[in-house]
């Protein structure tokens, strides 16, 4: 018996500093030897076929046995505890003299920095900013700029329509008329509408069937084409430069009259004349007019106490100009060898 329990403890001993590596290993030992099925327990239950006085004796050795084997267990514990620490600890190390990593940072979009330019300069003259739908009534898109259904004007914005009175907007035009009959007609207005616009189209260097368009409109009493003429050559002096040309050339809108279209002298020649100005010196750069009286009347104004002017440009246009861009598409091919120029 005494021999037995010794040969148990020398295996359970050598379980131990051998085969533990791990907690769960060293719990399997335990209930192996330990356990309420395990090795020693089945040696107590034959202590029955002992002689009496035989029994303290071999109880006692082991008990004896079993605390050391208790004793190893608990030193393996805390060895393959501290063990397990430093691996985690050797796994989360950090090299704080690393260089950080780089993160690549974007910018914003050539078109958004351009609108935001023309935002800037009209928000300082005291301009607000209006928004509208993308998606349109024909009512607001055409009719309320005078543009009635058979009207042949119509034909310069074929258009993308949902159904007969509901189309993806051409112009942002319609933000004027919605603003207008959103205010009080004895209070003046001064806004610009930026946003999307779509009309069908080629996609080629100069033409996209989707662009960007700024609108300007302005009524009040006693405005003038004086006030016109100021305020959009004073844009484009910011724009572009204090020294550029500006000049007007009659022209025609349903919603304007007088209309004129307005360029300004070539930025690639100064005028003289190259193949971007197509020999002419000049560029064409907005359209704008007076507020046509059908229209102020047709959102509750009367034209004869108020008077007032719009215009329209293409921010994609301005932006070529400025930056010297030379096909329109880049603007929406998204190529970061483009876009990082900016
Ligand atoms: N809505 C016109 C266009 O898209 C531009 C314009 C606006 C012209 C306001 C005159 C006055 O062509």
């Amino acid at each position: 018996m005494e021999e037995k329990i010794a040969e148990l403890k020398a295996q359970a001993a050598e379980a131990i500093a051998k085969t533990a590596n791990n907690l769960s290993d060293l719990n399997d030992i335990r209930v192996r030897f330990l356990g309420k099925k395990g090795e020693f327990t089945s040696i107590l239950r034959g202590m029955g076929a002992l002689a009496k006085e035989d029994r303290p004796k071999v109880g006692k050795v082991i008990n004896e046995a079993k605390a050391q084997i208790e004793e190893l267990i608990a030193q393996k514990n805390e060895e393959l505890k501290a063990r397990a620490l430093e691996e985690k600890i050797a796994s989360e190390h950090i090299d704080v003299t690393l260089p950080g990593r780089q993160q690549p940072l974007g910018h914003l979009h050539p078109l958004t920095l351009t609108l935001e330019r023309i935002k800037d300069i009209f928000v300082h003259m005291g301009f607000s900013v209006e928004e509208g739908p993308e998606i349109e009534r024909d009512y607001f898109n055409f009719e309320a700029l005078n543009l009635p259904k058979d009207h042949p004007a119509r034909d310069m914005q074929d258009s993308f329509y949902i159904t007969d009175e509901i189309l993806m907007r051409s112009q942002t035009s319609p933000v004027q008329a919605r603003t207008m009959q959103k205010n009080d007609p004895n209070t003046p207005i001064r806004m610009i509408a930026p946003g999307r616009v779509y009309r069908r189209d080629e996609y080629d260097a100069t033409h996209s069937p989707m662009f960007t368009q700024v609108e300007g409109l302005v009524i009040d009493k006693g405005i003038s084409l004086a006030d016109l003429k100021g305020t959009l050559e004073l844009f484009l002096h910011q724009i572009f430069n204090e020294n550029i040309g500006v000049r007007f050339r009659p022209s025609f809108f349903p919603f304007t009259e007088p209309s004129a279209e307005v360029d300004i002298s070539c930025v690639m020649c100064h005028g003289k004349g190259c193949k971007v100005c197509k020999g002419t010196g000049w560029l064409e750069i907005l359209g704008a007019g007076m507020v046509h009286p059908h229209v102020l009347e047709m959102s509750g104004y009367d034209p004869s106490v108020v008077s007032g002017f719009a215009f329209g440009m293409g921010v994609e246009r301005i932006a070529m100009l400025s930056y010297g861009v030379d096909d329109l598409r880049l603007f929406y091919d998204n190529d970061l060898r483009f876009l990082s120029q900016f």
